[in-house]
């Protein structure tokens, strides 16, 4: 199955879905960021994949960045849409056009801390424990239904770094995995649900 996968920084995990790639089942046509600087682009170029900078800078609106995003995903046809670290919020359109084939991975237990700074949050609060989620995208932030979830203990002396740098080990497992599900059929976006083997999640 053809993918393109999103990132804005890192891209640790779009490393650890391009060194799953073959096993799961995925040609990934291109990688886009909106960061020149993104580590991932290099990342890609070492893979031998396609890649494009959107600059969400050169853009005067949301709009406009998404069309030129779009634009850039069109010309792989991809049958999946992988947001790797991608930190820029869609428009209601662009969730629209791509629901049911984009999945995004969120570092918390959602619905459990949205948004942006999890780890500290996670900590400020005094949670027991943390982890990652990977869901459905869908015009509700952070908010499209959750397909798989991987947790790990929050230690009394953790600080945010090494809180992420736990729940990043986990990143790397579910991805893939969940990415397969997809690609083999398995999983599939109806009625708003997320639904694994004809089994709602
Ligand atoms: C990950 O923690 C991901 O869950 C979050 O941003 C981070 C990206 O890390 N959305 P990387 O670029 O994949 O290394």
């Amino acid at each position: 199955m053809q993918g393109v996968v999103l990132i804005s920084g890192s891209g640790s995990n779009l490393q650890s879905i391009i060194d799953q790639a073959t096993d799961i089942d995925l040609t990934i046509g291109c990688v886009i960021s909106n960061y020149a600087d993104a580590y991932g682009l290099i990342r890609a170029e070492n893979a031998g994949i396609s890649h494009h900078v959107v600059d969400h800078t050169q853009f005067d609106s949301r709009e406009t960045f998404d069309q030129a995003v779009s634009k850039t995903i069109d010309q792989y046809s991809p049958d999946i849409i992988i947001l790797a670290g991608f930190m820029r919020i869609f428009t209601e359109a662009f969730a629209k056009k791509y629901c049911g084939k984009m999945l995004n991975i969120h570092p918390s237990l959602l619905p459990k801390f949205q948004g942006l700074n999890t780890h500290q949050r996670v900590i400020d609060a005094g949670e027991k424990e943390h982890g990652v989620s990977i869901h459905f995208v869908t015009a509700e932030l952070d908010g499209g239904p959750v397909i798989a979830q991987s947790s790990v203990a929050v230690l009394a002396n953790d600080n945010a770094n090494s809180l992420a740098k736990r729940v990043l080990v986990e990143e790397h497992k579910i991805y893939p995995e969940v990415i397969h599900w997809f690609t083999q059929g398995r999983l599939k976006l109806k009625n708003d649900k997320a639904v694994l083997d004809g089994e709602i999640l």
